[in-house]
């Protein structure tokens, strides 16, 4: 069945649904977004995902969409649209339309901004049962990872190369220390039971999910450091898991072949992953 989707002021079957061949996130990536989660119908985190996005267009200095402020209630309007109960809703804005340059278009020029629904249910991932299997890969993507762009095509090449060995994803190394997955944070539970994940900077993505869970630890009164850490730590660790709106909060069986743990998913995660989804659905709008 064809989905209703939302281009630049419109509700539209996703087959009329156009944009320009001059989009400057077509020719350039110069785009960013957000991926946003439903859950019986309700999003989860709406706030937190439009604070990252007015962080991003403000790093990149763009101009802030004409429909900023109806930003909600198109959200809604594609739930109800697409009668979608879970699944994802997917932002993307870019600078918008102009003859092919490097240099910005002049400021004013309208930014493009569509969104679009995916009705697979976050909930039915087989890998919360089995745990993902994860291999470690260089870390190779620009520097302002912080913001969330859609150049996306070194995780993409990441998750074939992860494929390509028969595993679930890809861990993203820089100078000795896993950063993040492809398209995730990464989290390990050391043998004396702290929570350890990679500090903010412009080397990750400031995970909406990571800091959810970050609150739910501080409920649970575990211990966190939020620090770097190696691939010899994470495969040394007792669990591991990553984050992320879609995949909540998804255990890490194994990492370049070693098991972690008894290599099978850890009471932490399974723990952090309840808690996230009760308080979640506590503020879902
Ligand atoms: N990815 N790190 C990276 C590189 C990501 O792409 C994502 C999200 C995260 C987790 O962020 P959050 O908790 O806000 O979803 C971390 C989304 C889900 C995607 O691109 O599909």
């Amino acid at each position: 069945m064809s989905r209703i989707v939302f281009v630049n002021g419109e509700f539209v079957p996703e087959e009329e649904a156009k944009v320009s061949i001059f989009d400057r996130g077509f020719l350039m990536a110069d785009a960013v977004y957000e991926v946003t989660t439903v859950l019986e119908s309700k999003l989860i985190a709406f706030e937190g995902h439009m604070v990252r996005l007015a962080r991003s267009l403000g790093e990149l200095g763009m101009d802030k969409p004409e429909w900023m402020d109806d930003l909600l209630s198109i959200h809604k309007k594609l739930v109800s649209k697409n009668n979608l109960e879970n699944g994802m809703i997917y932002l993307q804005v870019s600078r918008g339309v102009a003859d092919r340059d490097f240099a910005y278009p002049a400021s004013g020029t309208p930014t493009s901004l569509v969104l679009f629904t995916q009705a697979k249910n976050p909930l039915d991932n087989p890998m919360y049962k089995t745990g993902a299997r994860v291999i470690t890969v260089p870390d190779q993507r620009w520097g302002r990872r912080d913001i969330k762009t859609t150049q996306l095509l070194y995780p993409s090449m990441a998750k074939m190369m992860a494929k390509e060995a028969g595993v679930d994803d890809a861990w993203l190394e820089e100078d000795g220390y896993i950063n993040e997955g492809t398209s995730n944070n990464t989290w390990i539970v050391t043998k004396d039971g702290k929570l350890v994940t990679r500090h903010l900077s412009t080397s990750i993505l400031h995970g909406i999910t990571r800091k959810a869970v970050l609150r739910c630890a501080e409920l649970l009164q575990m211990e966190v450091e939020e620090r770097p850490y190696t691939k010899e730590e994470a495969a040394n660790a007792s669990e591991a898991f990553f984050t992320s709106a879609s995949a909540f909060v998804c255990p890490v069986v194994e990492i370049d072949g070693h098991k972690i743990g008894e290599g099978v998913p850890g009471n932490v995660a399974a723990k952090l992953r309840e808690i996230y989804l009760e308080e979640s659905m506590k503020e879902a709008v």
